[in-house]
């Protein structure tokens, strides 16, 4: 099953893409982590550390170069090998093993044209999306610009995530409804971080699918640690995340 996360800025698309590719390993499944977002944070809220991220593919000139070629573009560029070559394992409690696949974004900053690598990154993320039979979760850009139809033509679900706030929720529809339009129907609506005595019955009853606290097992953690896995919260995390994979299968 391929699973996306998305939303507005920081609202916890990365936390919880970490949360349920954790969850999933410790239930045996092997899971490819995909990160295509600009802030590269997916690798280090699983547990690696800075230096152990692998350079972002868009980065990765000879590749690109050599998939894509220098003059004219290929159209089908051979990606079949990428994910084994250019993942790094992160480490866990295991049984499954969890890969990390760092795209990076394309801008166009330092002009020229940046074809060549938009489309090897397109070419890889829909082959994972469409041609592997394993577990893929993919950390999408804030927004909805990144829901383009080749990423969500071969996902399985979406997870909208939102904060507690009415804003958070409208941002939330009008990216649910993007997806619906390209053909995303199966989707769960997450309301994260929700803080302490805040009720949510009203908005669980407009088709939120969970509501997760502010868990203050994180909140004291993240000053000096980038992990959000492995909390004292745990427990909750993974009902969370089990419900939230029930719903979406
Ligand atoms: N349920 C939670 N309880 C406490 N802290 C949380 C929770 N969910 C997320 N956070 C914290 O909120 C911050 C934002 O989370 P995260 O980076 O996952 O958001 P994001 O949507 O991926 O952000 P961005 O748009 O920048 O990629 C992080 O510091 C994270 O540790
Ligand atoms: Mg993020």
């Amino acid at each position: 099953m391929k699973i996306a996360f998305a939303g507005k800025g920081g609202v916890g698309k990365t936390t919880l893409a970490a949360w349920t590719a954790d969850y999933l390993a410790r239930q045996g499944k092997n899971v490819w982590l995909v990160d295509a977002d600009t802030a590269l944070s997916l690798g280090q809220a699983a547990g690696l550390a800075k230096e152990e991220l692998p350079r972002p593919l868009i980065q990765r000139k000879d590749l690109i170069e050599e998939r894509m070629g220098a003059g004219i573009i290929q159209l089908n560029p051979t990606v079949e090998d990428l994910p084994e070559r250019l993942a790094v394992d992160i480490p866990g409690d295991g049984p499954g093993r969890q890969r990390l696949l760092v795209m990076g974004t394309v801008t166009n900053a330092g002009g020229g044209c940046a074809c060549g690598a938009n489309g090897l990154l397109k070419a890889l993320l829909s082959h994972i999306v469409l041609e592997r039979d394993e577990w893929v979760v993919v950390d999408l850009e804030a927004g909805v610009e990144h829901l383009g139809r080749g990423t969500v033509q071969g996902v399985d679900g979406l997870v909208v995530v939102t904060e507690a706030s009415r804003r958070g929720l409208d941002t939330a529809a009008s990216i649910g409804t993007m997806a619906m339009e390209l053909g995303l129907e199966n989707q769960a609506l997450v309301l994260n971080q929700v803080p302490r005595g805040v009720g949510v019955e009203g908005v669980l009853a407009e088709g939120v699918s969970l509501a997760l606290p502010s868990f203050p097992g994180l909140r004291d953690r993240q000053l000096n640690d980038t992990r959000v896995v492995g909390l004292p919260e745990q427990w909750a995390i993974d009902t969370g995340v089990e419900r939230l994979l029930a719903l979406l299968s």
